[in-house]
């Protein structure tokens, strides 16, 4: 049996941090209510010209030196975003090129917060296949650039980041399941209504590219199926909620996490927890979230981790792994 092994991490974040008080300066918002309710005290923003594809070009060389990998011995790139540069092409593509990895296959996920997990699932199944060897997978936003900076509900809770990982083809373990889902069905409650094919507001800020949710609704949604599957990730692997070593939860909101962690019975202090730092990044979350555990000593090899995610479509999905 072939498993994919994660052999290396890294993510990037801009330079520039906004803080609760630079926004209650802008907004009507205090850092009181903002840590309150979604446990977020800083994001980190883009500047004006940096890219999802500069993000994400930057974890990637971090987590390829981690992993001890060149790039021209990828055989895949799979890339989730819902912020990608260009409509075409993929900003796979274009990591790619700035790589030098020129020839093996590059393309986007679009699957909203829960990008990078259908990105991990999607190499996952390459390599189990045998269709590929060594994979590099990439959650990469700059979600701020949808931001509308005037709405205080949505505007305190993104921030811009990228993660990724390098998998290699292992005999010994791995990705041991991966689980995804979607319900279209809801798409109002968390969306942007706006694009290409739809066509742009001409009349209203940034063409009418912005985040509309209602956050109360897709915060029930959230905890529910977030519940569910990982239920399902427990089931599936026939394991205890107390084995899991390490919950690295997409970071929305620290009440969304709390509830999962209560979910598993597990204490705070196995989950990491960076949306205080990095607010929402969307498909930049779980891998930025993994990539700081690894490094600060906290996510040791051997140790059983639990990956999950929720977002706009309605998608969510979970990923079990020894480290
Ligand atoms: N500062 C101060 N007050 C605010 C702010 C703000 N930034 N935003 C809203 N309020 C006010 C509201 O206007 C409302 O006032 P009212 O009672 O006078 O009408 C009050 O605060 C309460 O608002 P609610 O929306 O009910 O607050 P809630 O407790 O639901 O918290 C939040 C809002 C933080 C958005 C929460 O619902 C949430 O986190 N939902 C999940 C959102 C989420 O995780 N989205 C991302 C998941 S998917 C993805 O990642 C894309």
């Amino acid at each position: 049996q072939v498993f994919a092994r994660i052999a290396g991490t890294g993510s990037y974040l801009p330079e520039k941090v906004v803080t609760n008080d630079d926004l209650a300066k802008v907004v009507d918002t205090s850092d009181e209510w903002i840590a309150a309710r979604t446990g977020i005290r800083q994001r980190h923003v883009a500047a004006d010209g940096e890219t999802t594809g500069d993000l994400a070009y930057h974890a990637a060389v971090r987590a390829l030196e981690a992993a001890g990998v060149q790039a021209s011995e990828l055989d895949l790139i799979v890339l989730g975003t819902t912020t990608p540069d260009l409509v075409f092409p993929s900003t796979a593509c274009l990591v790619q090129h700035r790589l030098g990895a020129a020839g093996c296959p590059a393309f986007d996920v679009n699957a909203a917060c829960s990008g990078f997990v259908y990105a991990l699932t999607i190499a996952d199944k390459f390599i189990r296949s045998g269709a590929a060897k060594t994979a590099l997978v990439i959650g990469s936003e700059t979600l701020t650039r949808m931001v509308d900076w005037n709405d205080r509900t949505t505007a305190v809770l993104f921030g811009d980041g990228a993660g990724a990982v390098v998998l290699k083809a292992d005999t010994e373990t791995g990705i041991l399941s991966t689980h995804m889902h979607a319900d279209g069905s809801k798409k109002e409650l968390l969306w942007n209504p706006v694009g290409v094919s739809v066509g742009f507001k001409e009349n209203e800020p940034n063409a009418g590219v912005r985040i509309n949710m209602s956050g109360n609704d897709v915060f029930k949604h959230a905890v529910k199926a977030l519940d569910s599957v990982v239920e399902e990730t427990l089931e599936h692997n026939g394991l205890d909620r107390h084995d899991i070593d390490w919950l690295i939860p997409h970071q929305a909101n620290l009440r969304i996490i709390e509830a999962t962690a209560k979910r598993l019975d597990m204490p705070m202090e196995r989950v990491v927890v960076t949306v205080d730092k990095h607010g929402n990044t969307s498909s930049g979350s779980v891998p930025l979230a993994l990539d700081a555990a690894v490094r600060s000593g906290k996510v040791q090899r051997g140790q059983l981790l639990l990956l999950e995610a929720f977002g706009g479509g309605f998608t969510w999905g979970s990923a079990l792994l020894r480290y």
